[in-house]
């Protein structure tokens, strides 16, 4: 089969290599993709905004399916678009990419099908909201309502950081926000529980802990993830029916109800609190970097799975994982996630020694005449697994030492919950 995987980040580069896996397999390519994804795939340069040269470009190539990876094609009916043509592709359409586009389409999901998630109100303009948050309890959570890449979301200890999110939002930091969104600060751990479907049925796929603040401590700004580890440590089998009698069933219920069936991925952030769960936010994709760590445990044919998902069939088929754990830690450019430089020179990448269970995806990277340059925020991702977190840990933080790049960063306490408890 001839595959086109959409997307640039570590994510898709896992993506790549996991299907690069499969006998079935005889070439893949990587709409844009990264100096990674060119180890396996060959990279196709089309701005991910312009689905009619996507399209011509996947028929006349002859791609026998289509995997989405980033949030924003998927929100913008990418799926949609390429179904219309007969073009077989993985992903949720654009009335349920909602779930993520739209926080407040999600909210009003959880209020009709009573799913627990943080108490909420809307907003339409930023006099009602300050007059709302004068009477209110901190911490508070302030959201922009559209995608924001995970940095639209506030958590205000005070009246002064709220009035600052507010501005922010309304001023258009996240393009045009009408809305915004004020919720009750849920305490709890966070996990992140993905479940793949057919349109049909659904499997569980994997749980991960991702680590969404910039800082040590999981301290400072949110980002995209700066590292996660699979299998949470919070899931057990309780935990497990709840989260799927209580979110994920009502859930694909309502997007049935919108006359609509939920094909792909579909990524449940959650926070658990005395083993109940409380919806945080939906994704409609694989998270990213939960999916780097995450791909290193399948151990069915990643292929088979996409496939008989497109397919219809999933219930047909066995999802079986490796009984490791699985550690990632992101290397990002420094200043992250505020500003930062690009085109540093990474040195050494090369010469770094991988053992089989040894990972590194890119994410922002090019390649420049052989070297390789940072081109993002989160530009590497090292990922392990072994017997323990620990290890897989320990592992990492000896590879990343042979990395010679001058504006890196990273955390090195990726899973302290589990591990330095
Ligand atoms: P979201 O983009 O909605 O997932 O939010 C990003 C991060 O903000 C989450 O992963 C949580 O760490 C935090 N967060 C969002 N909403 C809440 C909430 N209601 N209570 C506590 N933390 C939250
Ligand atoms: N790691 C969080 C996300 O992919 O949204």
């Amino acid at each position: 089969m001839i595959l086109a995987v959409i997307g640039s980040g570590g994510r898709e580069h896992s993506i790549c290599k996991k299907i690069s896996e499969s006998p079935k397999v005889s070439k893949i390519y990587c709409i844009p993709g990264n100096a990674g994804t060119n180890e396996i795939a060959e990279n196709i340069e089309i701005d991910l905004n312009n689905f009619k040269k996507i399209k011509n470009f996947l028929i006349k190539s002859k791609v026998d399916l289509v995997v989405i990876g980033p949030e924003k094609p998927l929100v913008n009916g990418i799926v949609d678009f390429l179904e219309k043509e007969k073009i077989k592709v993985f992903g949720p359409k654009k009335i349920s990419s909602q779930l993520e586009g739209s926080k407040i389409f999600t909210k009003e999901i959880c209020k009709k099908y009573n799913i627990p998630t943080a108490n909420f109100t809307i907003f339409e303009n930023i006099e009602d909201t300050f007059k709302f948050l004068k009477s209110s309890n901190f911490p508070i959570v302030v959201k922009a309502d559209g995608l924001a890449s995970g940095k639209g979301v506030y958590i205000c200890e005070n009246l002064n950081d709220a009035s600052e999110a507010i501005k922010e939002i309304f001023g258009g930091k996240f393009g045009e926000s009408k809305n915004v969104l004020i919720e009750e600060f849920l305490k709890g751990d966070e996990m992140s529980f993905f479940v793949i479907c057919d349109g049909k049925n659904f499997q569980k796929f994997q749980t991960a802990q991702d680590h969404k603040r910039v800082f040590e401590g999981d301290k400072g700004k949110n980002t995209g993830g700066m590292g996660a580890y699979s299998p949470s440590g919070l899931i057990n089998f309780n935990l497990e029916k709840k989260i799927i009698d209580k979110i994920i069933t009502p859930t694909l219920k309502a997007i049935k109800d919108l006359g609509e069936n939920y094909k792909g991925f579909l990524y449940a952030g959650l926070m658990i609190k005395d083993n109940e769960p409380y919806l945080v936010e939906y994704n409609v994709r694989m998270g990213d970097p939960e999916c780097q760590t995450i791909l290193p445990l399948l151990k069915t044919d990643f292929l088979e799975i996409i496939n008989s998902c497109c397919d219809e069939n999933l219930n047909n088929l066995k999802i079986e994982w490796k009984d490791q754990k699985s550690l990632c830690v992101v290397v990002c450019s420094k200043g992250y996630p505020e500003k930062f430089q690009n085109n540093i020179k990474i040195n050494n990448l090369k010469k770094i020694n991988l053992d089989k269970n040894d990972y590194i995806f890119h994410a922002g990277t090019k390649k420049n005449n052989g070297d390789i340059f940072s081109n993002g925020g989160r530009v590497l991702n090292f990922v392990t697994i072994s017997s323990s977190y620990k290890e897989s840990r320990n592992n990492i933080l000896r590879l990343i030492n042979n990395l010679n790049w001058s504006n890196g960063f990273f955390r090195k306490d990726i899973g302290f919950k589990v591990i330095d408890k």
